[in-house]
């Protein structure tokens, strides 16, 4: 089979498309013949650092990069029950850890992938996996009815399943992008939008309950000075936060946390669930052929993707 191996990390001519054994299915996998996969920050991130690669892969060398898959089953391990041969499937592959993902066969245990429902397109299914699991897992139990909710980067991967999610939970969201972005956030729902380049967010928002930052640095110093007493925030790129956002949020008892996305089947059921009652509605804003992966790291790695950008086989 095809598949890029990364053998030392820097830019995208160190994907290089190789021919490698089809993976061996172990007891509690299913081989999926890969149709499309998704494309995140995490993926180039990881690509241009050797220590990344260590901590979010492996230790060995070479690794295959990527996580987000849609596709179908060719073979099911011995102890899966939940899938057949030729069901279409979508999940988040190992993540932390090795996913393979950028691969015509990927091994994946079962318990992370859901069925794709029906209606929905594999490049949409793929879209709908790290990016769409992060905003269900940071959003679920921290948003209730009536909070004010101000998503970062509501246009990006995370933020337009973020702003999608939170409304459907009853919130009034309030969403950051450029001007040429605007209209795309305000159809997915969000109440109101600022525009980064024009409005400081810290001078014209108060009384947030809830902060989904996916910009880090500056951007949580200065979304805790919007927070009311006893909010929260989780802040997505990293775990260290400046001093003066962890002393301001110690003194108004504001918590602000870093949370790692994790594979989880149960989670993937509920995206399954919510792609096919219209909760979420995917926007995948390009797509690449296999051969031209690399060409898909230089737009994500570009920092203005509208929702997601997908490789499809
Ligand atoms: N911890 C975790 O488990 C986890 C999971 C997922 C993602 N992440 C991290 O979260 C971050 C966001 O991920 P993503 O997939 O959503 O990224 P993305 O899709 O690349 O985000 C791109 C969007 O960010 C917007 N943007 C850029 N600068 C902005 C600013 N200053 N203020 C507001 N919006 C801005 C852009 O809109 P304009 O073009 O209009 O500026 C663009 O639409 C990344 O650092 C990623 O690594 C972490």
């Amino acid at each position: 089979m095809k598949a890029y191996l990364l053998n030392k990390a820097g830019g995208v001519e160190n994907l290089v498309l190789s021919e490698i054994e089809k993976p061996a299915v172990k007891a509690d996998e299913v081989l999926v013949q890969t149709k499309a996969i998704s494309i995140n920050p995490v993926d180039y991130k990881v690509r241009g650092s050797e220590d990344a690669i260590n901590s979010f892969i492996s230790t060995e060398r070479p690794v295959i990069l990527g996580w987000d898959i849609s596709g179908t089953v060719a073979e099911v391990g011995a102890d899966v029950t939940d899938f057949a041969v030729d069901d279409d499937v979508f999940g988040m592959v190992n993540f932390p850890g090795a996913g393979n993902a950028y691969a015509e066969y990927v091994a994946a245990p079962a318990g992370q992938l859901a069925k794709k429902p029906s209606a929905t397109l594999f490049e949409d299914a793929a879209a709908t996996t790290l990016a769409a699991l992060t905003a269900l897992q940071v959003l679920t139990g921290r948003v209730e009815a009536g909070d004010r909710v101000l998503i970062h980067a509501g246009s990006g991967g995370v933020g337009h399943y973020a702003i999608q999610i939170a409304k459907n939970m009853g919130a009034h969201v309030i969403t950051t992008s450029s001007a040429k972005n605007r209209d795309f956030c305000m159809q997915l729902g969000a109440d109101e939008h600022i525009d980064y380049r024009e409005v400081k967010f810290e001078e014209v928002l108060t009384d947030i309950d809830f902060v989904l930052d996916g910009m880090g640095g500056d951007n949580i110093t200065k979304s805790v000075k919007v927070i009311k007493d006893g909010g929260a925030m989780v802040s997505l790129p990293a775990p260290d936060f400046p001093e003066a956002a962890t002393q301001e949020a110690e003194a108004r008892n504001i918590n602000i946390e870093f949370i790692l996305v994790q594979s989880n089947g149960d989670d993937m059921n509920t995206l399954a669930g919510m792609l096919e009652n219209g909760t979420i509605k995917p926007h995948v804003s390009a797509t690449f052929p296999f051969d031209k992966l690399q060409d898909a790291h230089l737009q994500v790695e570009s920092g203005r993707t509208v929702g997601k950008v997908v490789v499809t086989l």
